[in-house]
């Protein structure tokens, strides 16, 4: 057992889970030697683009964790491949009332009803501006009404390198009386004419059988409106009267084989044409190779950082590297369609359209901001 699980974690869940969360982002603000303390190894062959963005591991930190985009420097030196700051709101938000995390340790899983809390676009712009780029950095913006998702869009894409759409928070009001497909599809034809950088959805997670059809709906709809890869997926609702809203969205261990099913069936709707960030209870280099193996282009963490520690992304990596060659390329589809390269030197994960290989759209590098138009309504 490493000094994380043996001496770390039992100090950080002795105190409540926002307290030990802010215990880390004091940390994290520390001059600490991170990337020796991740200790995640440089593998040539793990290098992957993931719609165009340079990636030298396929094993991301999930959004969330960050909520600030404060620590994006000292997070991604721990040897992230790539890491997400967020979910950002136009405005400060305070979030539920506490208390809003529940752990489950022999569960290794949580419950968390944040609300997103966050200190709204203009700050984390800010905090993005100070922050040196220790690696490719993403933004979680979240899916509110067009205005306000143009206005944090354009305030964050021009210091990260590319965005995520949050179409998936289970603890939000907003959403519960709209029509999510209608609002999805609004929000991607208003970015398409605007944006320069990939743009990824992300999707909540589906167990029955009218769950999968609203979620499959949303995919293609997110294909057919641009969107540049998905992420699968968010916490599932679950109750747990611990928490002040009575219940939350449940992560870690527990969402594991969901998430397997979920980037198989997506992929399969969506006709391997996007990549897939794989997002729901990866802790180990098994668990990812099972996500990359089901089609997915890369990974997220997040409950598996605060089970497993720092060095969950160096044991991730060293055990994709040892994996043999080849094993977890995607299953085959037309060339072409999808990026696949079979073998070769840098491997490629799932759907992994490099960035000679887009699908039409603006891309960061290709002539910078395309020009002014489509839909004006929202400017
Ligand atoms: C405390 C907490 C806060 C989270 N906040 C966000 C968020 O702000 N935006 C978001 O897209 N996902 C958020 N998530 C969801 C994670 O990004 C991830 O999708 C989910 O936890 C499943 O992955 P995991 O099992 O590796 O944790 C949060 C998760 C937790 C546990």
């Amino acid at each position: 057992m490493g000094l994380y699980r043996a001496v770390a974690r039992p100090l950080f869940f002795a105190l409540p889970p926002e307290a030990a969360h802010r215990l880390a982002q004091t940390l994290l603000c520390l001059p600490l030697p991170w990337e020796r303390i991740g200790g995640a190894p440089d593998d040539a062959a793990l290098r992957t683009s993931l719609a165009g963005i340079e990636l030298s591991n396929p094993v991301g930190l999930a959004a969330g964790f960050d909520k600030s985009c404060r620590h994006l420097d000292a997070l991604g030196r721990l040897g992230f491949g790539y890491v997400i700051g967020g979910t950002i709101t136009r405005d400060p938000r305070p979030g539920n009332a506490k208390p809003r995390i529940a752990r489950y340790p022999r569960r290794a899983s949580l419950t968390n009803a944040m609300g997103l809390p966050n200190p709204g676009a203009e700050s984390a712009a800010r905090n993005l501006a100070r922050s040196p780029r220790s690696g490719p950095r993403l933004a979680s913006i979240g899916d509110q009404d067009p205005a306000d998702v143009i206005a944090t869009h354009v305030l964050l894409e021009p210091l990260v390198d590319g965005i995520e759409l949050n179409a998936s928070c289970p603890n939000v009001s907003w959403g519960r009386d709209r029509d999510n497909e209608a609002h999805l599809a609004l929000l991607l034809r208003e970015l398409r004419a605007r944006r320069t950088t990939p743009l990824f959805v992300k999707l909540p997670p589906f167990r029955s059988i009218v769950e999968r059809e609203v979620v499959l709906a949303l995919a293609r709809i997110a294909q057919d409106g641009g969107a540049d890869g998905l992420t699968c997926s968010n916490t599932r609702s679950v109750a747990d009267r611990r928490l002040s809203t009575g219940g939350g969205g449940l992560s870690g261990r527990e969402l594991s084989p969901d998430t397997v099913r979920i980037v198989a069936e997506v992929r399969r709707a969506t006709a391997g044409t996007l990549p897939i960030n794989a997002c729901g209870g990866v802790f180990t280099a098994a668990d990812a190779l099972a996500c990359l193996e089901a089609g997915a282009s890369t990974v997220q963490v997040y409950t598996g950082f605060i089970y497993h520690g720092p060095r969950v992304v160096r044991d991730m990596v060293t055990g994709l590297s040892r994996a043999p060659s080849g094993r977890y390329l995607a299953p085959a589809s037309p060339p072409g369609q999808d990026g696949t390269r079979p073998g070769g030197f840098r491997r490629e994960f799932g759907a992994t359209a490099g960035a000679g290989e887009r699908r039409p759209g603006p891309t960061r590098g290709s002539g910078g901001r395309p020009a002014a138009g489509g839909p004006q309504a929202l400017r």
